[in-house]
């Protein structure tokens, strides 16, 4: 694992731009893996940019996307469907045949999540991911005690995560209880992965996933084992973290051309 603390969320938000940027432009025909929630959206904001002032081409990428609520319509102002539609997809040229999110709606909830982990492997496998991190932990809706090798399948949420995501919703009654959701084990089959995580609601949660012990009680700790994840937070996340310090060394002191791949 690899943290990056860098003073601002906008700050950080810029470098996880750069880093799908660059996954694009050295492969054109890149699998990427999608985030939705408050976090991921600034890294959108600057993709849509990229894409509109210096050409970052989409045309060729194809995108699969975390999660879904079950229940709700694609065109449900509070799906992850028009989450991804009013914030990325509808702003760059992707394709939208090659736009992959869990379907809600699905009349054959098992049948539907093994096709989708069918279709991400038929891909050729997801080339970065994007995460964002729960205040309990999970990354997708992978719930504390979830599976470390689960796979894309239905979920219930926590009465937390209802809470926390409420915000998207007239009320934490109109969240629907359950979703369908990435394993921890389609997460950690990504080549890389790329977590952000801002504001200081996070830094408990952080410091746990890094530096705490691998456990199912804190989803996103697996990334421990995941050969290339980089966590990407701002001053306020980093609050709780006991090796700040040396994370902070460690960027200062890197080989020009290891900064060039992340910050150029
Ligand atoms: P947030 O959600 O980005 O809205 O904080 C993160 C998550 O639940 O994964």
């Amino acid at each position: 694992m690899e943290v990056i603390i860098k003073p601002t969320a906008g700050d950080a938000s810029l470098i996880a731009a750069k880093l799908i940027a660059r996954q694009i432009r050295h492969k054109p025909t890149s699998v990427l893996g999608l985030a939705t929630g408050n976090t991921p959206l600034d890294t959108y904001r600057h993709l849509v940019k990229m894409h509109q002032g210096e050409g970052l081409d989409f045309s060729r990428v194809t995108t699969f996307n975390l999660d879904e609520y079950v229940g709700l319509a694609p065109d449900h102002p509070a799906s992850y469907h028009s989450f991804m539609w009013e914030y990325l997809f509808k702003h760059v040229n992707i394709k939208p045949l090659q736009v992959n999110i869990p379907n809600g709606l699905a009349k054959n909830i098992p049948e539907h999540c093994r096709e989708y982990e069918d279709k991400i492997r038929a891909c050729g496998g997801i080339d970065i991911q994007l995460l964002g991190i729960g205040g309990d932990g999970h990354i997708g809706f992978n719930e504390p005690c979830s599976s470390l090798s689960s796979r894309t399948r239905i979920k219930t949420l926590t009465r937390r995560t209802i809470q926390d995501n409420s915000t998207f919703f007239d009320s934490a009654e109109q969240v629907p209880l359950h979703v369908l959701t990435m394993g921890i084990g389609t997460i950690m089959d990504s080549r890389s992965c790329v977590l952000l995580a801002f504001g200081t609601r996070k830094a408990e949660i952080v410091a746990k996933m890094v530096e705490g012990p691998i456990s199912a009680m804190v989803p996103a700790s697996a990334l421990q084992w995941h050969e290339k994840t980089t966590v990407l937070i701002d001053e306020e996340a980093s609050g709780k973290l006991t090796r700040k310090d040396y994370y902070q060394w460690v960027y200062q002191n890197k080989p020009a051309w290891q900064t060039a791949e992340i910050e150029s």
